[in-house]
């Protein structure tokens, strides 16, 4: 049985697993993400691998990194939520850890976990997109991860959702992730909570009366409860997901739709209203075939299993 070590490097956590070639995870370690701070990311990134290999025998590390990575899975070319800038971060990591390292997006690694071992694992092609701190996108298409002639293919996150909407961490205005990640989903909530906090009771109770103190897990407690603008919340960003479905599953024909990152958590109060838009999205859509939308389930998982594997096969 071969293990190999899987990082999933995203905005808020680096999460680190031993992994077995049947995609069980043996081991975990975490940190926190000093977001601003390449260096200290590269700290986080050491001390999760000697951790883990502490208690095991790897071969091999693949790390799953939140932005464009060169076609060489080798250089970070840019990320909009971190400061990762042309980073090498596979030679520095491989530097300090004298085994072969492999780096992938985030969002990919997800995919192919899922695409093996989750909610795709029936299908011959599906797309990702995750919904964190952004959307992240991830296409395996007839069996094979896409990564396009440099490296950077299935970016859904970056596609436009409201021309000259709002700025995004990539540069451009309008795009996806500002109107459908868990970043939005706080967002919108905290307009709609100062706007009419008559309807927003249960959430303004979690956030001790403060707007600005409205965070992603409160939203998604109080949508449970009822909360009508916590719902609301919900409803917008799925209303935009739906749409960012349609448009790349008439680019790819899936079979499967997968949502995954945090904000899945929530269940159906995403997939619900990201299904519905997506249905009535798609354009001609009583002759198309519709694919199915499916939550992912490995979860917090996702990442590192994906990273593992992704570092086998190379
Ligand atoms: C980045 C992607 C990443 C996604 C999720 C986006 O902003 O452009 O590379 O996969 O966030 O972390
Ligand atoms: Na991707
Ligand atoms: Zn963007």
């Amino acid at each position: 049985m071969s293990l190999a070590i899987g990082v999933d490097i995203g905005g808020t956590k680096v999460l680190g697993a031993v992994v077995d070639d049947e995609g069980k995870v043996l081991g975990e370690a975490r940190r926190e993400t000093p977001a601003d701070d390449v260096s200290g990311v590269h700290t986080r990134i050491i001390e999760v691998i000697t951790e883990l290999r502490e208690t095991h025998e790897v071969t091999s590390v693949g790390i799953g990194a939140a932005g464009w990575i060169d076609a060489a899975r080798s250089t970070v070319l840019f990320a909009p939520n971190l400061a990762w800038r042309n980073e090498p971060l596979r030679d520095r990591i491989a530097a300090d850890v004298d085994l072969p390292v492999v780096v992938e997006n985030d969002a990919n690694v997800a995919a192919w976990a899922e695409f093996r071992y989750g909610a795709a694992r029936d299908a011959d092609s599906a797309l990702l997109f995750t919904v964190g701190t952004g959307i992240g996108g991830g296409a395996v298409i007839d069996g094979r991860l896409l990564r396009g002639a440099h490296g950077v293919a299935a970016e859904f996150g970056h596609m436009l959702a409201v021309p000259d909407g709002h700025i995004c961490g990539c540069g451009r205005h309008g795009c996806i992730e500002q109107y459908a990640s868990g970043s939005a989903l706080v967002r919108f909530a905290r307009e709609l909570a100062a706007e009419s906090p008559d309807k927003a009771v249960a959430l303004l109770e979690l956030a001790g009366g403060d707007v600005a103190a409205i965070d992603g897990p409160m939203v998604t407690t109080a949508a449970q409860d009822g909360d009508p603008v916590s719902r609301e919340a919900f409803t917008r960003i799925g209303g935009y997901l739906g749409e960012g479905l349609a448009d790349m599953a008439q680019a790819f024909d899936p079979e499967t739709l997968v949502i995954g990152g945090g904000v899945i958590e929530a269940g159906d109060l995403l997939l619900d209203p990201a299904r519905a838009s997506y249905e009535k999205a798609l354009s001609a859509r009583s002759r198309l075939p519709v694919a199915d939308v499916r939550a992912a389930q490995l979860g917090v998982h996702a990442g590192v299993i994906g990273a593992a594997d992704l570092s086998r096969v190379s």
